[in-house]
């Protein structure tokens, strides 16, 4: 009898129900990543944040909702020991420890808005499935609403910090953003990160640009109305964008490992800088070798969002598919392929999940 047709008995007792009990937690934790999300969007989490103990009635009232599906979310927040209860009074309280990592005035620590991308991944898992059977990928237009999901995470993490806990750190840059030079941000989506730049900086001139219409189209109504002069978004492949001239900072935030042809763009990147100028990439932390990304606090968060968005988005295009989980040594491979002869990686506390290359030529 061959070994693939004798039933497999699992031998170790202990391992077996301790995976059991890791499989009811994943159903558990990942049904609650849903609530949270709607958590999220209905600002219950900032709404439970000003209130002391309160019922389901009032927490209902003060956010204005339905009190029957706001009395159902808070059994998955109590059960997922989010939200304390008082069965006596029938109170429920977000313990302030809890807070800090659900509210929207908590920026980059609210996981709460990172967790409002698990229903967008969600939703294209049908022609994902599809991907798994045939190949190939699943183009932007399908993901509903990524652009705003991933301009309100990209906002609170990079657009609240970058001038203040990074470019701060570099005088040298800080005092020709002061003093007036041409930036470029590359797959700028929404352009948040980059109207927070064009409001501290008035000397000088920003550029954006997105492969897609929608957040081009967001991007432009949002600084009109912020009436910045200082800055244009254009709407097109960067590859293909005829620039009229070079620039003195080019950035891409969570960029490069989506593309459909990473290796072009960062050489491009190369040739748009001026001599002596800075090219910032913002990208995701991790290792190139799965091995070392085992103990990874978000590793397989990451490898799902590879899975069900980055990496299909570039299939789609008939791109190489290059994955977030790409990694710091492949990053640096290829940032000195396109010729950057100094790289340096830098990591902040504010921010768990990327790291900072300043290149330049
Ligand atoms: C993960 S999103 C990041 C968006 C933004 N930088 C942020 O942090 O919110 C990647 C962006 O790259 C854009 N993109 C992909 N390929 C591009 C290309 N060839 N030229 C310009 N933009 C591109 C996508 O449309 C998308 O908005």
């Amino acid at each position: 009898m061959c070994n693939s047709c004798l039933p497999r008995i699992p031998s170790d007792v202990d391992k077996m129900e301790a995976f059991a009990g890791q499989m009811i937690s994943m159903l558990n934790q990942s049904a609650l990543g849903n609530m949270v999300s709607i958590g999220h969007r209905t600002s219950l989490f900032d709404v439970l944040d000003t209130l002391e103990a309160a019922t389901s009635t009032q927490i209902a009232k003060s956010a204005g909702l339905n009190e029957r599906y706001v009395r159902e979310w808070l059994g998955a927040m109590v059960s997922g020991k989010i939200v304390d209860y008082d069965p006596e009074n029938n109170t429920y309280m977000l313990p302030a420890e809890n807070a800090l990592f659900l509210t929207r005035k908590s920026n980059e620590k609210n996981m709460a808005a990172i967790a409002s991308i698990l229903p967008i991944w969600s939703s294209v898992e049908d022609k994902i499935v599809g991907c798994f059977e045939k190949g190939g990928g699943v183009p932007y237009s399908e993901y509903g609403r990524f652009y705003e999901v991933m301009g309100e995470i990209s906002n609170a993490n990079v657009g609240v910090n970058l001038i203040d806990n990074i470019l701060t750190k570099k005088p040298e840059l800080m005092y020709q953003l002061k003093n007036g030079i041409s930036v470029l941000d590359i797959g700028c989506g929404d352009g948040k990160i980059l109207m927070e730049l064009a409001k501290a900086f008035p000397n000088s001139q920003f550029t954006g640009i997105d492969l897609c219409k929608a957040p081009v189209e967001s991007a432009k109504s949002h600084s009109a109305a912020l009436k910045l002069n200082n800055i244009e978004f254009l709407e097109g492949d960067v590859l293909q964008h005829d620039f009229k001239s070079k620039f003195d900072f080019i950035t891409t935030f969570d960029v490069i490992h989506d593309l459909a042809f990473p290796a072009k763009v960062l050489t491009k990147i190369f040739q748009l800088l001026k001599g002596d100028g800075q090219y910032l990439m913002m990208d995701i932390k991790a290792s190139s070798q799965l091995e070392n990304n085992k103990e990874h606090p978000f590793a397989p968060f990451l490898y799902t969002a590879s899975t069900l968005h980055c990496m299909s988005v570039s299939l789609a295009q008939g791109g190489m598919g290059l994955g977030t989980v790409w990694g710091v040594e492949k990053a640096n491979e290829m940032l000195t392929e396109a010729g950057f002869s100094k790289v340096e990686m830098e990591s902040y506390e504010h921010d768990m999940l990327n790291s900072y290359y300043f290149c330049s030529k």
